[in-house]
């Protein structure tokens, strides 16, 4: 067949679509062939979220990183305990109590350039250890305390609109108190030595914390919402220390009666008609009758929960393995969204004076 003028030229198109195909098809099993991202194991490749390296675990009290995100909504850093992460870590979390005296369990490697150091105790200074050589280490500060750079509490919340729908829990029990197992009859301590002259007016229902079971999750609100009153007692008494203890009763339904710094501290942080303090009274005794009076006054009683319209207290996780994980993800949060440059200067100095 005599060809056509065009077919030479058709026949040039096809084999440079032909060989494009096959350049194609080459280049993208060479593609397929390369290593997935996915194999690659520190989730860093695939975000820029900075990593935040926990040293040590708080008293062996282990939680699922993933808590951050499961209760507080907290995604922003990399959470990790592998050490070998060292070197590209955002910030280092460093358990106060776990360091030993001679420093031997810090990190050994240089620190590098861009890392912070965090400070992480949650203790009062009645219960902070001393240990000589940390003072200039840390770049930030995570502790109750409110003037520390990362202030871990269980605050109250705003309330989008005023609410009149509290309902006071079933009480059945005056005064309650949950207690370690130890001695109420000779332990020494400003909290107890108040309990000792209170009892002796009014009563008091103790419950052991070592009858765990009934103090559980949701059982904890539960137990001690059905109690008017709850002895807030912190072990020791500074400045913005005021624990769990005091939010467990706001969250439940009780009234907290506090034992711990003044009434102006707990004000920055709660109404002051959402709580009794012990030093709103001469002594115990006096406090005791003021309790039973109110026993018997529920108009007034129930003027404690005004503030309830305007507020939610949260209740706090309470399982054991949980007891660092607020303080934890609240870290994560502060580095996830903070990078500036920091030093503080004398540790000693600032907590414990
Ligand atoms: C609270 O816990 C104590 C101690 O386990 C138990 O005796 C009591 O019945 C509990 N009360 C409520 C209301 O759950
Ligand atoms: C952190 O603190 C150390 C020790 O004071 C200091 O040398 C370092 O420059 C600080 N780093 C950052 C990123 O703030």
């Amino acid at each position: 067949m005599a060809s056509s003028p065009i077919f030479p030229f058709l026949r040039a198109i096809l084999t440079v679509a032909l060989a494009l195909a096959g350049v194609v098809v080459l280049f993208i099993m060479y593609y397929m062939s390369l290593p997935s991202p996915k194999c690659y194991s520190a989730p860093t490749h695939q975000t820029n979220k900075p990593i935040m390296l926990l040293w040590f675990w708080p008293e062996n009290k282990m939680f699922d990183f993933r808590d951050c995100k499961r209760f507080f909504n907290i995604d922003s850093c990399h959470l990790t305990d592998d050490r070998s992460l060292y070197p590209r870590a955002q910030a280092v979390l460093i358990f106060h109590r776990a360091i030993q005296d001679d420093l031997s369990n810090l990190p050994a490697l240089p620190r590098p350039r861009f890392q912070q150091w965090v400070w992480f105790n949650m203790d009062s200074p009645t219960n902070t250890r001393r240990i000589a050589g940390i003072e200039g280490l840390f770049n930030l500060t995570l502790s109750y305390r409110k003037d520390a750079d990362i202030h871990v509490r269980w605050k109250l919340t705003v309330k989008k609109e005023v609410d009149e729908d509290f309902v006071l829990p079933k009480k059945e029990r005056l005064l309650c108190w949950i207690v370690g197992d130890s001695d109420l009859k000779t332990n020494s301590g400003e909290r107890y030595t108040y309990y000792r002259e209170l009892v002796k007016h009014v009563r008091v229902d103790v419950i052991y914390r070592t009858s765990a079971e009934s103090l559980k999750g949701e059982n904890y609100f539960r137990n001690i919402s059905s109690c008017k009153f709850y002895l807030s007692f912190e072990d020791s008494i500074h400045r913005d220390y005021i624990t769990e203890t005091f939010n467990g009763p706001l969250a439940a339904g009780t009234v907290p009666i506090v034992l711990g710094p003044p009434r102006k501290n707990y004000e920055n942080f709660a109404p002051g008609t959402s709580f009794i303090h012990i030093n709103d009274f001469p002594n115990a005794m006096t406090l005791a009758k003021f309790l039973l009076k109110l026993d018997k006054d529920n108009e007034t009683y129930l003027k404690y929960f005004n503030w309830q319209k305007f507020y939610t207290a949260r209740p706090h996780l309470t399982e054991e393995r949980h007891e660092f994980t607020h303080a934890i993800c609240q870290a994560c949060r502060h580095i996830g969204m903070n990078k500036e440059y920091r030093v503080v200067p004398d540790l000693y100095k600032w907590f414990l004076l």
